[in-house]
């Protein structure tokens, strides 16, 4: 039986699609320490779980999420944040999950919230989605990753423009900048439900090559070119002592579709 959670919603849309969805709505999906750590918690179970082969994380239509619980983090100190005692503790687990995470974002996507879908590998974004790093109004700046990962995705200056001005930015800006994958049709539900199809397909491939692939990727942002390639040359060499690379290479010669065992 899987577990029961207060502040998100998990499901399972469609065959090997885990989906989690954030509900706090009254505080917006304000990211707070359970909230997180019933996110954190989900997230390992279906890594762990072979019958998920993708994950998709969503809001509402109104809001992803509108940045960590600021109540939470009014009175902290200095020694407490040092010591490891807030709810940033654990934020870093998120990028150790090894399957495919897709972000489904509408609404705000705002301080923790924008960080949240950029630790995800893929985001799609609905044309309502409004993105932000308003942590200069707080007297703070981004302290999960917008620093680094805003900056690699949409280039120094634009990354310096919307962390200095805590201006938001649409989805239309966004795709335009390359931060997200595109913005999907208009209409309720529908980022949700194309998300859920990409991860279906994505779920449909052999588990193996495609954490492989997405171990790679997020090489790229982290490894010096060599480094990278080398990373990727033995990968791909080991894929080989795989049956899904058997059967997907023999399947091909065969002119059917292959079945995957993950194997
Ligand atoms: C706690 C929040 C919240 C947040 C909204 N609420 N954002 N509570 N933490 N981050 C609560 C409000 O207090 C309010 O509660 C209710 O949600 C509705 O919010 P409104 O502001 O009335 O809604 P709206 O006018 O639609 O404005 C939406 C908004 C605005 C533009 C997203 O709420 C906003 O700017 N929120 C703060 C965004 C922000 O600064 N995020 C960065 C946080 S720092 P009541 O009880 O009054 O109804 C951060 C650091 C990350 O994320 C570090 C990671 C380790």
């Amino acid at each position: 039986m899987s577990t029961q959670y207060t502040n998100i919603l998990t499901s399972r849309p469609e065959p090997g699609v885990a989906l989690i969805t954030l509900n706090r709505p009254k505080a917006l999906n304000a990211l707070s320490s359970l909230l997180l750590n019933e996110l954190s918690q989900a997230l390992k179970e279906f890594d762990r779980d072979p019958q998920v082969g993708a994950i998709v994380v969503t809001g509402s239509e109104k809001v992803f999420a509108a940045g960590v619980d600021i109540k939470e983090l009014t009175n902290i100190q200095y020694a407490d944040m040092i010591k490891g005692h807030w709810l940033g503790k654990d934020w870093p687990d998120l990028t150790r999950i090894q399957k495919p995470i897709i972000a489904a974002v509408s609404g705000f996507a705002i301080g923790g919230g924008c960080e949240l879908a950029m630790m995800c590998d893929i985001i799609l974004a609905s044309p309502t989605a409004k993105f932000g790093q308003p942590e200069i109004e707080l007297g703070v700046i981004p302290g999960g990753g917008a620093t680094q990962r805003l900056t690699h995705a949409i280039g120094k200056s634009r990354a310096m423009e919307i962390i200095l001005t805590g201006r938001h930015f649409s989805a239309e800006e966004a795709e335009k900048w390359g931060l997200i994958s595109r913005v999907v049709g208009d209409g309720e539900g529908v980022v949700v439900k194309d998300a859920v199809e990409m991860a279906k397909t994505i779920a449909s491939k052999g588990q193996i090559s495609v954490q492989a692939a997405k171990e790679t990727v997020n090489a790229a942002y982290e490894l010096s070119l060599a480094e990278g390639l080398r990373l990727e040359r033995r990968l791909f060499h080991g894929l080989f002592a795989t049956q899904d690379q058997k059967e997907g290479m023999a399947a091909f010669t065969e002119k059917r579709k292959a079945v995957f065992t993950h194997l």
